[in-house]
């Protein structure tokens, strides 16, 4: 009943019962084993980004484990967290989840190991971003084999934009991983992306290819090389790369809608926006409606790259808005509001109704309100200004767009996602130079142009940037 397929050969998992689970020196409280298995089950699906449909994915999984254990500390933990690691319910906004949270602090008889795994959920929970890496890291020293802590640090990371930790943390436990570990290829595909993600692509194309000889359907390992042929300008072997393996990583459900957005940026790249826009229409829109804040983010970041290449959207931001209004008062992440707003201010419902106020607002109450946490520090050092300067460039007002946003452009890897995500706020920057009155803006646009060719030679979009600049001033006068 609760077989979970191996990706690579077919062949059945063992999932962990209690004994086993205590064997590989990770013992859990609960004496159930139909639990045991579950849990297992349910972490499979989250490390390989792979559901099991006998088990209704991931959501189905987890409500049989509830159900095999309601005071299951650790399936409350791992329920918990992976709605967290989603980033699209708070317990600010949330009482039935606040409640859920607060219940985790009050189990008893754990031990030390489960008791830092509530802690940990409970300070992510609360926007303590860097506390809760702390206590997974603490975990990991004495318990490196502990996947689920690794797998929380890593999202965590990546949602912090710390790049040294999304690599380091993984290369912490990394040798304590044997071949005949389900995970040991796994666990190579996220080492992957933190390598990628420090801008060591050949070693990270050498982790990755690893990754997926062992795991053809590793979607985490397929996304590190999709990063690296990104990053060097390579579309073409990009293209070519995503086409060859689409039907082992469109697999992941939980990640294709972001693969096949990696796959449109290579045509947006090379000037192909009918291919482009043929992957959104197909793919990106069709898996937007899951409502998951990874899609919704691709989608709102792919439209918005189309307008600035000129690129006529028509009416497709209309959808995204309906999908992005109900999270205005979300503030999770400023990653997240900052598509979210791109929505908003691309539509004419967002248009009619005086949408850009409510938002702005409700951040500027959530940063009043809110006590000094890690979350809050990233919303009133970068994530207003980077607010107002898309509303200004929404407005046509491209100096004061360059002048929010500029200042923020060095420190922007804190708002969390990768390097690739975050160009659209490159891109932002240097469309509102570009566009600009004043002079020091216009040059600045010229300066920034220079910076990005430099370090992608292979860049076709951003030749066509030097041109539009080009085209409107000849001279730095
Ligand atoms: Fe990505």
């Amino acid at each position: 009943m609760y077989k979970l397929l191996n990706n690579k050969n077919k062949m059945d998992v063992h999932l962990k019962d209690c004994q086993a689970w205590k064997d590989e020196k990770l013992e859990m409280s609960t004496t159930n084993n139909e639990s045991a298995k579950l849990f297992d089950d349910v972490i499979h699906q989250y490390v390989t980004w792979v559901e099991n449909d006998q088990n209704g994915g991931i959501e189905g999984t987890l409500k049989l484990l509830r159900e095999s254990d309601p005071n299951f500390a650790m399936s409350n933990v791992l329920s918990i967290g992976l709605e967290l690691m989603g980033t699209g319910r708070t317990v600010r906004l949330d009482t039935e989840f606040r409640t859920q949270v607060e219940n985790l602090s009050k189990n008893k008889n754990l031990n030390e190991r489960e008791n830092l795994h509530c802690k940990a959920v409970v300070q992510f929970a609360n926007d303590e971003y860097y506390k809760a890496c702390d206590t997974w890291e603490e975990i990991l020293v004495n318990y490196p084999n502990d996947i689920l802590a690794l797998k929380f640090a890593h999202d965590a990371y990546f949602y912090l934009g710390n790049s040294t930790m999304i690599r380091d943390s993984v290369g912490r436990v990394l040798p304590h991983y044997k071949l005949s570990n389900d995970f040991y290829g796994y666990l190579r595909g996220m080492y992957a992306f933190g390598l990628e993600e420090m801008n060591l692509y050949d070693l990270a194309l050498k982790y990755a290819t690893e990754a997926l000889t062992l795991n053809p359907t590793d979607c985490w390992a397929t996304h590190a090389k999709a990063h690296c042929f990104e990053m060097n300008g390579q579309t073409n072997q990009g293209i070519n790369f995503m086409k060859s393996t689409e039907n082992d990583w469109s697999k992941g459900a939980m990640l294709a809608c972001h693969n096949y957005w990696h796959w449109a940026l290579y045509h947006v790249e090379k000037g192909e926006y009918d291919l482009a826009l043929g992957i959104y229409d197909q793919q990106v829109s069709q898996r937007v409606s899951s409502g998951a804040a990874l899609d919704i983010v691709d989608a709102a970041s792919l439209l918005q790259r189309f307008e600035f290449q000129g690129v006529n959207v028509e009416d497709r931001w209309e959808q995204i808005y309906d999908i992005c209004r109900p999270h205005i008062d979300d503030h999770i992440m400023v990653f997240n509001d900052s598509h979210f707003l791109m929505s908003y201010l691309s539509t004419n419902k967002g248009k009619d109704e005086p949408t850009k106020k409510i938002f702005m607002k409700s951040v500027n109450d959530f940063i009043k309100n809110s006590e000094a946490t890690t979350n809050y520090n990233i919303f009133s050092d970068l994530g207003v200004n980077l607010f107002q300067g898309l509303i200004a460039y929404k407005e046509k007002r491209f100096d004061d767009a360059t002048e929010f946003i500029y200042p923020v452009k060095n420190n922007i890897q804190k708002i969390g996602g990768s390097h690739a995500q975050r160009d659209v706020f490159n891109q932002l920057l240097l469309m509102s130079c570009i566009q600009s009155k004043k002079k020091e803006n216009i040059n600045l646009g010229l300066s920034l142009i220079h910076e990005r060719k430099l370090v992608k030679e292979d860049s076709p979009l951003t030749d066509r940037m030097m041109s539009k600049w080009l085209a409107c001033h000849t001279t730095l006068d």
